[in-house]
């Protein structure tokens, strides 16, 4: 099964967004099985943005991740790496789109709330950079046990 890594931003996490965030994932039928509020350390930060090293904003994008608490997660599901992209809606606020994450709650680029992996290979780069496979919970989702 298919797993992204997906991080409420500080300025997310300040706004109280973290439940709401939350619960449209469930709501989507994604699987949680890791989630940690963290500090990021400037040496997580460097290396979740590496790609973007170099480019005039890295410096702004590493000074941001760690300026404030994270809501770091591991969501697990079909397609969840895309599908989950297409709920956070485009990095500029001003294109993300009524129904998206950033479009329904961000109003001002970059502080656009969430993080996700844009493929297979970034999500398993970056939740190895921020989790340790043990905090990764194997369990079964069986709603109808629970009724
Ligand atoms: S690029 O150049 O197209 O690959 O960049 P993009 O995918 O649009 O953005 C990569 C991440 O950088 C953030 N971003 C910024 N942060 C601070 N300042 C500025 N000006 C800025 N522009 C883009 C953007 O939100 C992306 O962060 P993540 O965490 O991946 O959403």
């Amino acid at each position: 099964m298919e797993q992204t890594y997906l991080m409420i931003k500080p300025d997310g996490v300040q706004r109280g967004l973290i439940g709401r965030i939350v619960a449209r994932l469930e709501d989507k039928g994604f699987k949680l099985v890791a989630g940690k509020l963290i500090s990021v350390t400037e040496e997580q930060a460097k290396k979740h943005y590496a790609e973007h090293e170099g480019k005039d904003f890295f410096p702004e994008l590493v000074r941001f991740i760690t300026s404030g608490p994270v809501f770091a997660m591991v969501w697990e599901g079909d397609d969840v790496v895309s599908l989950s992209r297409i709920m956070i809606g485009k990095t500029k606020v001003g294109e993300a789109l009524p129904g998206t994450i950033r479009g329904d709650f961000a109003s001002h680029t970059p502080l656009n709330l969430i993080h996700g992996s844009d493929s297979l290979e970034s999500a398993k780069r970056e939740i190895a950079n921020f989790f340790a496979p043990a905090e990764l919970v194997d369990y079964t989702k069986d709603i109808a046990a629970w009724m």
